[in-house]
């Protein structure tokens, strides 16, 4: 396979990202116009003329949906965002019904794929593969040879850069507390100043609490660089002391290189600012073990570990902040137990909400992806008004 280059690439055209590698290809005001999408969008879906208009926005166009490693939420979000911008979309999910099992390369697939798409949408258990893919396009053009877009869908163990921007999403329409819906107290930002004065609107200036496998969790890098991009934000990872699951050198120093003020616990209860951690956090986002990345040494270097202290329960939920709202990227595991079932219909627990907001914000990203976020903009001041 390729060699990677050793430095991160622009991968955008004319201020508009082209190809979707990395969380930090995003910045706070980027994320704040695929927000703004996202809401028209969902609005217009609400609406038959909405509806008619989204779907025949690009219908001309065709995606490539290449899943080789397991996926629920991310596939079939965008799948149905590409459904509701009229895109048509196909998909390989196993290598073994491809050519790949006659000794193509993958780049040879991607190749193929980019002659019939318009769109490749990706996922891989090898880490920087997407990456790879987006130099390869980026070659491709410069040759004059058929080029289209990657979009990263998780690579290895290292991007989930379209995860990060849902969890980004739904902290943002969390933290409006315009909706009663989507924050944990709803519209009651007077009653949230009077217990919190500290409290602001919007991402800035807030403590984000991470807690499970921080070392192998792609959602939690991805995450982590995105929130980086917000003044005055505390970022506290909760893993157990083991290289594996902590909190990786190279995410350690970006972060750090970026002003941000971090904490690495083992414990959801040792106190930071004079308080458990528990009671501080502004929002608080739990993962699963990743037990697929286990190797045998690992198995027995984690015997040691008590890893209840990294579950969620009844207990540790009643001691949050009354608004911090309770993410995972899912998929949860029901034999680990991090948020057992109970936590669900605590209003705090956003997790479903935050995989639903996942359709609607990629749905955004495809339309900034094929420029045609002004006309959604223009249509929906069209119908709506200001
Ligand atoms: N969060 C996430 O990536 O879920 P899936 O693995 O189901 O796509």
């Amino acid at each position: 396979d390729r060699p990677i280059p050793p430095k991160i690439p622009e991968f955008s055209r004319d201020e508009r990202l082209r190809h979707v590698i990395f969380s930090r290809q995003f910045s706070a005001d980027m994320l704040d116009d695929l927000a703004e999408t996202a809401d028209k969008i969902r609005s217009l879906s609400k609406v038959r003329s909405g509806q008619d208009f989204l779907i025949n926005l690009l219908h001309h166009k065709r995606a490539m949906l290449y899943f080789t490693q397991p996926s629920t939420r991310t596939f079939l979000s965008f799948m149905a965002a590409c459904q509701i911008l009229g895109i048509t979309c196909n998909e390989v999910r196993d290598a073994s019904t491809s050519s790949e099992t006659k000794g193509e390369t993958r780049f040879d697939s991607i190749r193929m794929f980019s002659s019939y798409f318009d769109l490749i949408i990706m996922r891989s258990p090898v880490a920087r593969l997407a990456e790879a893919c987006a130099y390869l396009m980026n070659d491709l053009s410069m040759s004059g040879n058929r080029s289209v877009p990657i979009i990263n869908a998780g690579s290895g163990a290292d991007q989930h850069p379209t995860q990060a921007l849902l969890d980004v999403y739904t902290l943002q329409r969390s933290f409006q507390f315009t909706s009663p819906k989507d924050s944990p107290l709803g519209t009651r930002f007077d009653e949230v100043r009077r217990e919190h004065p500290e409290v602001t609107r919007g991402l800035s200036h807030k403590i984000y609490g991470f807690c499970g496998d921080i070392g192998r969790g792609r959602t939690v890098r991805s995450l982590a660089e995105l929130l980086a991009g917000y003044d005055g934000v505390t970022l506290a990872f909760v893993a157990p002391d083991h290289p594996t699951l902590s909190l990786g050198d190279d995410l350690r120093a970006r972060l750090l290189a970026r002003g941000v003020r971090i904490f690495e616990v083992d414990s959801l209860e040792t106190p930071i600012d004079g308080k458990p951690l528990i009671e501080q956090v502004d929002a608080l986002y739990m993962t699963r073990i990743q037990k697929e990345h286990n190797v045998a040494a690992d198995e027995a270097s984690f015997a040691a570990i008590d890893f209840d202290r990294y579950k969620l329960n009844r207990g540790l939920v009643a001691r949050m902040k009354s608004y911090a709202p309770i993410l995972h990227p899912f998929p949860r595991d029901q034999h680990f137990g991090e948020i057992p079932p109970e936590i669900d219909a605590d209003p705090r627990a956003m997790y479903f909400r935050q995989a639903r907001n996942g359709m609607w914000i990629r749905a955004a990203l495809l339309a900034h992806v094929f420029n045609v976020d002004h006309q959604i903009s223009r249509f929906y001041h069209e119908q709506f008004g200001a």
